[in-house]
């Protein structure tokens, strides 16, 4: 340690002097601009703490917000490495799963969408997609962008498949693939996976589901459900930061890959090159050879901590304190007449709740009156229900009764001022 100090000081000591020998630094080029610079940021940005319950992005767990400021490592040391592995581990965890293509693509769920469906469907393949929202919509006309020929299943706004209906339309289609979102957050509904899987083995087809709004919240079991291929985001139930897209995939679904015939068309979500860069399928020495685009560090130091924080509490009590919350919701939103939007309280989504708008009240004014008044962000619907519903989501670090306790009181509030009135 002496020596380190001491070695620190002399070499401060020499820039010094070198950088006072280089010469004056007023004695620059002075260039001409066409343009000055912005007014806005001449002035540092300044915001508001918030309750964020819309849905997503959450308020990060603590652990997870905190690690922002933790000192930048480089991309490629040692120390950044093992972020890595932590990051695949605690993914597995979380998953149930001990699937070896587990790693985090950087971009948002629809990346990982993307990257999924990319990966897994040559043009013409037939993909049949059970469409129950705005989010399985998505996930069909993306199919459609990868060239496969989409089949759509559909069930009214609020409900769900039964198992039975899957298995009618997987034996009408034979399709490659099944794609399926398990917590439709636009409606609030849940899509459970039991069953899945083996139908999906039975008629040799692959699943990719979207965990997106399940993940970290309701209990998902990748390998017991023999579930193929899921994608989720940082900031819902892992607790973390917008910006990057864990996905696993099965050694089923990695046959598949290992078939095609050509590439698949994004290089950044290629799982081949991925699992290279995150050393699934190259040594730790190999790394100056494996580079498929910069890693954010940061926003991995805080996924990090987001799931070090789920398995320090145990992902079944993550799940438990998910289902309290949801419990308490409705219990307070039955106390003010709020109508349930999912009629079936088995098919609610427990991490998102959705009230129908109540007669007389406006949802966009609802949210403006939460904001303002409260600064408490909740959304008026998504899309299909634009307008028709109030929504709020109690995810990762909001998932707990006080908080639950201190927007139930202000909603109560808001939904009593005449200022919601429509
Ligand atoms: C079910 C579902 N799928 C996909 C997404 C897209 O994720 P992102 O917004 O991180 O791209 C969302 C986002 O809310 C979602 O709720």
């Amino acid at each position: 340690m002496g020596i380190y100090l001491i070695t620190c000081l002399v070499m401060t000591i020499i820039s010094i002097k070198d950088v006072s020998c280089w010469g004056d630094i007023t004695n620059t080029t002075s260039f001409t601009l066409q343009y000055e610079k912005p007014e806005c940021l001449q002035f540092p940005l300044e915001t508001q703490p918030r309750l964020l319950a819309s849905g997503g992005p959450t308020n990060p767990y603590n652990r997870s917000f905190d690690s922002l400021r933790l000192p930048m490592l480089g991309m490629l040391e040692d120390p950044t490495i093992k972020i890595l592995f932590d990051i695949q581990d605690g993914i597995r965890y979380v998953l149930q799963t001990k699937n070896e293509y587990t790693l985090v693509y950087h971009g948002t769920g629809v990346m990982g969408m993307s990257g999924v469906l990319d990966n897994l469907i040559e043009p013409g393949d037939k993909v049949l997609v059970g469409v129950i929202g705005f989010w399985s919509d998505v996930g069909a006309r993306n199919a459609e962008r990868f060239g496969a020929n989409v089949i759509r299943m559909e069930k009214p706004i609020g409900s769900r498949f039964s198992l039975r209906e899957i298995e009618a339309g997987i034996k009408q289609h034979r399709p490659k693939i099944l794609y399926l979102v398990n917590g439709e957050s636009s409606t609030g509904v849940y899509q459970p996976l039991e069953g899945i899987g083996n139908l999906c083995h039975k008629y040799d087809c692959i699943t990719i589901i979207d965990v997106v709004a399940t993940v970290g919240q309701q209990p998902l079991k990748m390998d017991e459900d023999k579930i193929d291929v899921v994608f989720m985001n940082s900031q819902k139930g892992l607790g973390g930061i917008v910006g990057l897209s864990p996905v696993s995939y099965s050694p089923r679904a990695m046959s598949k890959v290992r078939r095609r015939r050509s590439l698949p068309r994004i290089l950044q979500t290629d799982i081949n090159a991925q699992a290279e860069a995150w050393f699934i399928t190259k040594p730790i020495e190999s790394k100056h050879e494996v580079y498929v685009h910069s890693l954010s560090v940061t926003l991995l130091y805080s996924l990090r901590e987001g799931l070090a924080r789920v398995a320090e509490e145990g992902i079944e009590n993550v799940w438990n304190r998910h289902a309290d919350t949801h419990r308490y919701v409705h219990f307070r939103a039955t106390k003010i007449g709020l109508e349930p939007f999912v009629a079936n309280p088995e098919d609610r989504l427990e991490g998102i709740s959705i009230f129908v708008t109540p007669p007389g009240k406006d949802a966009f004014k609802i949210e403006k009156y939460m904001l303002e008044k409260f600064r408490i962000e909740i959304s008026p619907g998504l899309v299909t229900t634009l307008g028709k519903v109030i929504r709020i989501g109690l995810i990762g670090n909001n998932a707990n009764r006080e908080t639950a306790a201190r927007l139930m009181d202000a909603l109560e509030i808001a939904l009593n001022s005449t200022e919601t009135n429509s």
